[in-house]
């Protein structure tokens, strides 16, 4: 593991700006954060499905598009209640989230989209039901963090897949990287 789930998480809280006061109204409202989620989730396979790329990863095994329903649904719910009021379990939650990903070999370009997927149809949804733009605000937050884990975990594993095999130090990898951008 490169990264520190939690010291990435308090990290994230900070620059995102993701208060006290949002965890008390995303807490508050978590009976209807379940009761949308399977909602949310029908948009958001259906809007994956849609593109000829997440589709074949998306039928590539038995049974995934089922699973991925289920947890989609905790992984919504979870927003809502901060598993651990968003301490070290929620964390490790969302940093192994990111691995899957990374794992199956979801880019940036997929993920990116399709969390902006989950933020308007959760803005429709809060509109539909009157629900308060500082809860809106909260959810854009969180899912920010959540997204910040899931882009994290894409560059922590790449980058040490690449110092294993090359026994470059971080220093020399960054340089090239740098000098590489230069010349694009
Ligand atoms: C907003 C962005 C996304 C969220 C919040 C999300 C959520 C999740 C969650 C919670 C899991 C289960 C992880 C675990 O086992 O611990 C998962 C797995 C997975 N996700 Fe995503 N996902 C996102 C984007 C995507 C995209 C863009 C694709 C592209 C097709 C995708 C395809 C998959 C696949 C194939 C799995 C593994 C399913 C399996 O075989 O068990 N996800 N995702």
């Amino acid at each position: 593991m490169t990264i520190e789930p939690t010291a990435f998480m308090t990290k994230m809280e900070k620059r995102i700006g993701f208060t006290a006061e949002d965890k008390a109204i995303l807490n508050a409202h978590a009976d209807w954060g379940k009761s949308v989620a399977s909602t949310m989730a029908d948009h958001f396979y259906v809007y994956l499905g849609r593109d000829e790329e997440m589709d074949a990863i998306l039928k590539e095994k038995e049974g995934r598009m089922h699973r991925l329903h289920e947890t989609f649904i905790q992984w919504f719910y979870e927003m809502f209640t901060g598993v651990d009021n968003w301490g070290d379990k929620y964390a490790s939650i969302r940093w192994h989230i990111g691995l899957v990903h990374v794992k199956i070999g979801i880019a940036p370009q997929h993920v990116v989209p399709a969390m902006a997927v989950v933020v308007h149809e959760v803005g429709k949804q809060l509109k539909a039901d009157g629900k308060s733009e500082e809860l809106q605000a909260a959810l854009g937050r969180i899912c920010m963090i959540d997204l910040a884990f899931i882009e994290q975990a894409y560059v922590e594993v790449s980058t040490a897949a690449v110092l294993q095999e090359t026994g470059w130090t971080e220093k020399l990898f960054r340089r090239l990287i740098a000098t590489g951008a230069n010349s694009m």
